[in-house]
């Protein structure tokens, strides 16, 4: 018997939302029990040794990963939300989507300048939404030690992009 590796438990819907999309569904990882907690081992593996002050999770995939994920690392989640969610004061970052653009907010007293944090989605396409974010805890003078994802969609670049702002990604699976 093989054992199961993270991309075993997603499965892929095609033509959802739109026609020509293979979209990621990761709700058959996060309800099997093994699944769900690989999947956040694996996240932190690479952090084992390093210090991370607060765990960044990118609105809504990345709410219940990064909830898991600060969860073990005993640490608190910070929300990365879209426009209009988040209820004290914030600071926004506009960043493009692939057709027309969109607003990302964090609170503007989510994060002490020098903090260490970990940012968590569940799926990195173009890198749009986590350079949102990137920029958001950067601007509250946090250091960005890496972003996580479950997924990464090669083809679209993020990876790249978000390498270029000289941020450490991992992916689980393609
Ligand atoms: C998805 C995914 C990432 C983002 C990745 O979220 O969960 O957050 O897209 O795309 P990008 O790398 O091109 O920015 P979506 O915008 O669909 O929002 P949702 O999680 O609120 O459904
Ligand atoms: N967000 C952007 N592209 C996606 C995909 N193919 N599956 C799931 N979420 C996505």
């Amino acid at each position: 018997m093989t054992r199961k590796t993270v991309r075993d438990y997603i499965r892929t819907i095609p033509d959802f939302p739109t026609p020509g999309i293979m979209f990621r569904d990761i709700t058959t990882l996060l309800a099997d029990p093994r699944g769900f907690r690989m999947c956040v081992d694996q996240i932190l593996h690479p952090y084992a040794d390093q210090r991370i002050d607060k765990v960044v999770g990118l609105e809504a995939r990345g709410f219940i990963l990064g909830g898991a994920v600060a969860h073990q690392l005993n640490k608190g989640l910070v929300l990365v939300r879209k426009k209009g969610k988040l209820p004290a004061a914030t600071l926004s970052q506009d960043y493009n989507l692939e057709y027309g653009s969109a607003t990302m907010e964090i609170h503007d007293d989510a994060l002490q300048a020098g903090e260490r944090v970990l940012i968590v989605d569940d799926l990195l396409a173009t890198g749009g939404t986590a350079e949102a974010g990137i920029k958001l805890c950067e601007r509250l003078g946090a250091e960005v030690v890496g972003c996580s994802f479950i997924v990464d969609l090669p083809d679209l670049g993020g990876r790249e992009r978000l390498t270029a702002l000289g941020i450490a990604v991992d992916a689980l699976c393609a």
